[in-house]
């Protein structure tokens, strides 16, 4: 397998990150929702960078990938979300591709009386987003190129989420 991003280079971007956060955030109710599966890792290294006061909570949202003319069905899975009214939001994710997830996650926080909510992703797909999708991350990490990428919390087909690096699977 292909090394795209080393287990350093992710670790110097995550403090970076939770730097900005931190410095973002003070003296606000934040609350980071990480979305599983592919935030685990990411979520769990974020909140320690993160050296202000805030709570971690977590939302699962999963799609049926489609082909590649039919968006694949969402599902979003709010029976471990937390109270969040009138709690400023960072929704973290492994990967803004199309953009669909991050986007219909948000639509689903509108009823919750957030006070704000914005997103936070380790990757940011070089690519057109998917149709209707007008949203960009407000925090990322690494633009990578449109390729399947895995590792740190990424899977293909559930595997591969463990590796502390970010690569590239072989063709086929
Ligand atoms: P989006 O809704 O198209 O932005 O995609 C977000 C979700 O698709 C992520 O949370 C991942 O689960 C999955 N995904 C997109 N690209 C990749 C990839 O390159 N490797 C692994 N999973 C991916
Ligand atoms: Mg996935």
């Amino acid at each position: 397998m292909k090394t795209l991003i080393t287990q350093a280079e992710i670790a110097a971007a995550v403090d970076r990150l939770g730097k900005q956060i931190a410095a973002d955030y003070a003296g606000k109710p934040l609350t980071l929702l990480g979305v599983l599966h592919g935030s685990l890792p990411f979520v769990a290294d974020l909140m320690r960078r993160i050296d202000v006061p805030h709570r971690v909570g977590l939302v699962q949202a999963s799609s049926y990938r489609g082909t590649a003319t039919t968006p694949g069905e969402m599902r979003i899975d709010t029976n471990l979300l937390p109270d969040i009214t009138g709690r400023d939001v960072v929704l973290v994710d492994d990967i803004f591709d199309t953009g669909r997830t991050l986007t219909a996650l948000i639509d689903c926080l509108a009823a919750e009386n957030v006070n704000s909510v914005k997103t936070c992703v380790l990757l940011w797909k070089d690519r057109d987003p998917a149709e209707g999708v007008t949203l960009t991350p407000d925090y990322h990490a690494f633009r990578i190129p449109d390729r399947f990428v895995v590792g740190y919390g990424l899977d293909h087909d559930d595997e591969y989420r463990h590796l502390p690096f970010i690569g590239e699977l072989p063709a086929g």
